[in-house]
């Protein structure tokens, strides 16, 4: 009587082991199940910024008028750099891109020697220093690129990195890359 009542017990906990087992699968399984309301996957930006980005190599230069008002550089990792060189679209993984901006400054210095009014250099660092990053799968929702914008070494608020991807829908063409390898 006691043995069989024991054997009862075992089976309930055991039973019970087998229900909350159940429960933890079937919760751990509903974040699959919850969809962006959209029907789209929430764009996804980088946050932490790529080293070494300084040693980087040139692909092209650019100036901004106001309300920007800089001069600008690209610089391409290895990866990026081998694309462009092979004329190699879509990008490959791993490929990062960046973009730095410094004041627009006549140089003194410079104009003394040349005798007139013509020499214009970077300044201080403007603008931030921004990033595209390529992972296709990582960064799906804004085509394969991750964005970021560092402030003095800060990330900017995603609100602030919401207004890149639409922009660079313009060039989807060429992997919604604008700038050309300056030869
Ligand atoms: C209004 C359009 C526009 C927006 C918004 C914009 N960009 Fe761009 N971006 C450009 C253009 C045009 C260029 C090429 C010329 C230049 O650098 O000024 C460029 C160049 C770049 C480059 C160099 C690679 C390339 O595509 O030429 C990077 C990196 C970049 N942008 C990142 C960003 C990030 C990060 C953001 C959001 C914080 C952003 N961009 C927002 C238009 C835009």
């Amino acid at each position: 009587m006691v043995a069989a009542r024991a054997g009862q017990k075992r089976r309930l906990v055991r039973l019970s082991a087998f229900f909350s087992l159940f429960a933890v699968v079937a919760l751990a399984g509903i974040p699959a199940y919850v969809a962006p309301a959209s029907g789209e996957a929430a764009a996804v930006f980088v946050k932490k910024i790529p080293s070494r980005y300084r040693d980087w190599r040139f692909v092209s230069v650019a100036r901004e008028e106001a309300p920007l008002d800089d001069i600008r550089v690209i610089l391409g990792n290895d990866i990026a750099i081998k694309a462009y060189r092979e004329a190699k679209l879509p990008f490959p993984d791993g490929a990062i891109l960046t973009r730095l901006a410094y004041r627009y400054e006549p140089s003194e210095e410079n104009n003394a020697s040349f005798g007139r009014q013509q020499s214009f250099v970077a300044g201080h660092p403007k603008n931030g220093v921004q990033f595209m990053v390529k992972n296709s799968k990582k960064y799906a929702a804004t085509g394969g690129w991750g964005y970021a914008q560092f402030n003095d070494g800060t990330a900017v608020d995603d609100s602030l990195l919401e207004p890149c991807y639409p922009c660079h829908q313009a060039v989807k063409s060429r992997d919604f890359v604008f700038t050309r390898y300056a030869p």
